[in-house]
């Protein structure tokens, strides 16, 4: 019975994988955040075999106290999983930045919602 409820779950999450293309998620909004940051990061330049930006998220120069980063969201705007792939270059949550490097699958464009939420 766990066996048949662990494939399950592994089939499903795949699932929601193959539709929803590569959105991703890192740390997890809290109450008092605010959204810091929301960028269109897009490639749609002509037939490269592999595309990729950097998106970078930095604090207010001069900020006294610059916000914490909660959570990042990339979503992938693409279905069908057709869009990129997004990873942390550098910063992240808990700190302070973020960089982050959006990359497609071969000949495909990408088309990834990014928001950053922090305190
Ligand atoms: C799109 O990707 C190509 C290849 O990596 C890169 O040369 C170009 O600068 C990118 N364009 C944008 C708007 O990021
Ligand atoms: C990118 O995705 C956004 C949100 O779905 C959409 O409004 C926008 O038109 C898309 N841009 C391109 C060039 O596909
Ligand atoms: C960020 O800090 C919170 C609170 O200390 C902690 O629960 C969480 O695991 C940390 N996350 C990361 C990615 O370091
Ligand atoms: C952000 O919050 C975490 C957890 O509370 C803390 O460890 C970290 O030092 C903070 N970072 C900054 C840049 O304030
Ligand atoms: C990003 O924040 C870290 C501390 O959280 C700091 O060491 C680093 O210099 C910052 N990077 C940039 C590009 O500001």
């Amino acid at each position: 019975m766990k066996t048949i409820a662990c494939c399950l779950v592994i089939f499903l999450s795949v699932s929601v994988v193959l539709i929803y293309g590569e959105s991703r998620q890192w740390g997890r909004r809290v109450s008092g955040d605010r959204l810091l940051d929301y960028a269109l990061v897009l490639n749609n330049s002509l037939p490269v075999p592999e595309k990729s930006s950097i998106y970078r998220y930095l604090p207010a120069v001069g900020s006294f106290r610059p916000p914490n980063i909660t959570a990042i969201y990339a979503r992938d705007n693409v279905p069908a999983g057709k869009g990129g792939y997004a990873g942390i270059v550098s910063g992240g949550v808990n700190q302070s930045n973020v960089t982050l490097k959006l990359t497609s699958k071969p000949y495909q464009r990408f088309n990834f919602t990014i928001e950053v939420y922090g305190k």
